[in-house]
């Protein structure tokens, strides 16, 4: 009966349309639980999700675990500092001791590309990716996909302009498979040597200026500069990199006037984008972390409600 006949959720490749709107349909119907002045229902009791983090994270963490609460799953964290991982436990010892404790689900983000796909082919159960390092981030994608729907009412024929750090930004990577499988155009620019050799392979425009990638954009995606991952320097400076790829209000007065400015969070103020963008008329930065949470509900409720199999 299902659109929707995953085990795992590991990245956003070879995800259909109909699966992808099926996973918004059925966040923005679980959005509503969010609003009520109780803010539960009993469709998961009983289910236990493992939040198991190797990096740092504030806005996904948090999310995955308000959706299982929301959904009256149990629910806990396990992170790197303060595990037995920084005693030396390998990965999949460590997952075969989760596993143990028979988890239903488990959230996993990792700094290593494919970290949960060797999960899901080594434990039983269900696996969702928050994350695996310049890799993918389904979820960022599908909450940032809810939203330009939400508020633009559709994705396909759109310009979604993503700028920045491509090369090690796996938000990026899942937004152009999902957006260009869902029929927006993608449009990148950033520094010249971090626009990965194959982005045009995965059907993204490059433009050559800032302006053009704004000009007739319906949505401009500005990334975090992913210091932790640039083992070289990649651009001369912060400050030089602000002003040639950071996006200010002279940017957005020659833009659409319905463009929708995203970020994924954290953001770097005066580096990315001015602070008068972040919080300006144009940001929906704030509604993207709302809509993480029923997005999280959304997957959570697909991959374990027996009735949805
Ligand atoms: C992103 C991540 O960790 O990939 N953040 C997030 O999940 N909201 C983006 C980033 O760290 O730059």
């Amino acid at each position: 009966m299902s659109q929707f006949n995953r085990r795992h959720l590991l990245g956003l490749e070879g995800v259909s349309q109909d699966e992808i709107n099926h996973i918004l349909d059925t966040a923005d119907s679980l959005k509503e639980i969010n609003q009520r002045p109780i803010k539960k229902v009993p469709t998961l009791r009983g289910r236990l999700v493992i939040n198991f983090f190797y990096e740092a994270s504030t806005r996904t963490k948090t999310s995955f675990e308000l959706a299982a609460k929301r959904l009256s799953a149990d629910t806990f964290s396990l992170s790197a500092s303060g595990s037995s991982i920084t005693k030396g436990e390998t990965l999949i010892d460590t997952a075969k001791n989760l596993e143990a404790m028979a988890p239903d689900l488990i959230v996993m983000r990792h700094s290593s590309s494919g970290a949960p796909h060797f999960l899901a082919k080594h434990i039983k159960p269900s696996i969702i990716n928050a994350g695996d390092g310049t890799h993918e981030h389904p979820t960022q994608a599908l909450l940032d996909m809810m939203t330009i729907r939400e508020k633009l009412g559709r994705l396909d024929g759109l310009k979604v302009s993503i700028i920045g750090d491509i090369s090690h930004s796996r938000v990026a990577r899942s937004n152009i498979l999902g957006l260009t499988t869902m029929g927006s155009s993608v449009c990148i620019y950033g520094p010249r040597t971090l626009i990965p050799p194959y982005a045009e392979s995965l059907g993204v425009e490059i433009a050559s200026s800032m302006q053009e990638a704004i000009d007739d954009a319906d949505v401009v995606m500005m990334l975090r500069v992913q210091r932790e991952r640039l083992e070289d320097v990649l651009f001369p400076s912060l400050r030089e990199y602000a002003q040639r790829f950071g996006l200010g209000v002279r940017h957005l007065a020659k833009a659409k006037p319905e463009v929708l400015v995203m970020h994924p969070g954290p953001i770097n103020r005066g580096v990315e984008m001015s602070p008068e963008v972040a919080d300006g008329p144009y940001s929906v930065i704030l509604q993207q972390v709302a809509n993480g949470v029923a997005v999280r509900m959304a997957l959570l409720y697909l991959l374990l409600s027996p009735e949805t199999k």
